[in-house]
């Protein structure tokens, strides 16, 4: 593989040299080439409209959830999904268009759904019976018919980790289908005057390579909705489009798995003499994953003779709990000299007091010295956003770069930002 590099030799992200970038805001530090993003938000619009059916695309905005991204969404025409009052916040702060906002989620509270509907979110993918509840009677204190989509668990299995696997019927997600959970729901929301019950949801889990689990999940909404003798106006179903890690992952096009799930929706919906549904997806990782890569600053080593070197740097699993949480692989580059002919392999570990605290397990690299900067790549869904305080170190800053252009979307966090909700412990007790 080839990397886009300067007359330096520096590794460049949408033009803009890696090493500038580090050093003008520090490392570690959240890098995303806009265009990529851009590109792929229209690649999946392109195919809808290529096949001239209505859809939604919406960003599941769980992946990377800041101001900014909301923004470019915004720009490019696609909706987001939301699964917290933080992310519905984060996205009316951007200026996002609340109309353009579908809320997910399996335990959304009270005051969750109160905002939801006072801000006018379009759509609500109410997922169990107490929602049901609760979202009817906030509707009605609002006079407000609302949109909404039942979330059915299919009870699909995705070929993916077991933690990040949603459908199967052992999961915490949406009305149960196989013991006709997902038709007494229905029947409550098609009777109660304050939903507008719009179609149905399922997500049948994230990192998927094959195009079946979209096939099936499709095919048995649409399946689901005829047997009860109901024409939904939408189908959603949900994200999970896998993207490359390191060489050994082999994501198809998007093309292809929109493709799959539009053929699969025509065929029934001919099948079943439907106007044609909305078709929703959610694509989270694949958008804005490969887009992200994060720098460090290379820091000290362990060679531990015939057995591993252990190389260090200033971030780890408070930036990127991925490799810890699922063994998650990735691959790195020297970005001060990305097509160097790599001379060793090693692990790259974070500075956090856990063993665990690995950022890629086997990566080649060219002899490194302390100082250099190592790029992370595809680091851009559930890097930031999973990001934490461990070890009380501060989260990384996020920058935006475009045609050669770069700006800070999330400033650095500082010491001070830590203590900034801490108490002086005062209470007086009388031991
Ligand atoms: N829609 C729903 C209802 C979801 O639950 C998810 C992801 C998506 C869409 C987006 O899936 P994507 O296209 O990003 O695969 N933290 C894990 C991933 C958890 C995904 C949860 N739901 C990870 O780092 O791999």
């Amino acid at each position: 593989m080839k990397y886009s590099t300067n007359t330096s030799q520096h590794l460049t992200i949408g033009h803009v040299d890696a090493i500038d970038l580090a050093q003008s805001y520090g490392t570690p530090l959240y890098v995303y080439d806009v265009s990529k993003i851009r590109h792929t938000m229209r690649a999946f619009k392109a195919i809808f409209e290529k096949e001239n059916v209505p859809y939604v695309v919406s960003y599941a905005s769980k992946a990377f959830a800041t101001k900014a991204i909301y923004q470019v969404a915004q720009q490019e025409g696609i909706h987001a999904d939301i699964v917290s009052g933080g992310e519905l916040y984060t996205a009316l702060k951007a200026g996002f268009d609340p109309k353009h906002l579908s809320f997910n989620g399996n335990n959304k509270s009270w005051d969750e759904l109160t905002v939801a509907v006072e801000k006018g979110v379009g759509t609500i993918i109410v997922d169990n019976f107490l929602e049901l509840q609760i979202l009817s009677e906030i509707a009605a204190q609002q006079n407000v018919k609302q949109d909404i989509l039942l979330r059915i668990s299919p009870g699909i299995s995705a070929h993916t980790h077991e933690f990040i696997s949603t459908g199967q019927q052992d999961s915490k997600f949406g009305f149960d289908l196989l013991t006709g959970q997902a038709k007494k729901a229905y029947d409550i929301a098609q009777k109660d005057e304050n939903f507008n019950l719009r179609g149905l949801h399922a997500h049948i889990g994230s990192q998927i390579f094959d195009v079946t689990g979209f096939e099936k999940n499709a095919a048995l909404l649409a399946e689901t909705a005829q047997s009860w003798g109901w024409q939904p106006a939408v189908i959603n179903v949900g994200g999970g489009f896998g993207i490359q890690y390191t060489s050994e992952d082999e994501p198809l096009p998007e093309s292809e798995y929109a493709n799959a799930i539009i053929r699969t929706l025509k065929g029934k919906a001919a099948e079943f003499d439907w106007k044609m549904p909305e078709i929703w997806i959610e694509p989270g990782r694949s958008i804005v994953g490969p887009a992200g890569q994060t720098l460090y600053t290379i820091g000290s080593r362990k060679d531990i003779p015939d057995l591993r070197h252990y190389l260090a740097v200033d971030g780890g699993m408070g930036d990127n709990i991925r490799p810890a949480l699922y063994e998650a692989n990735y691959s790195a580059v020297l970005a001060n000299n990305p097509n160097a002919p790599t001379e060793e392999v090693v692990r790259v570990a974070g500075k956090y007091c856990e063993s665990g605290d690995v950022l890629v397990w086997q990566q080649a690299l060219p002899k490194t010295q302390p100082g250099d900067i190592l790029s992370v790549l595809a680091t851009g869904a559930y890097g930031y956003a999973m990001a934490s305080n461990y070890n009380r170190n501060p989260r990384p800053a996020v920058v935006f770069v475009e045609e050669g252009k770069h700006q800070l979307v999330v400033a650095r966090e500082t010491y001070a930002n830590l203590t900034a909700l801490d108490k002086d412990y005062t209470l007086e007790t009388t031991s």
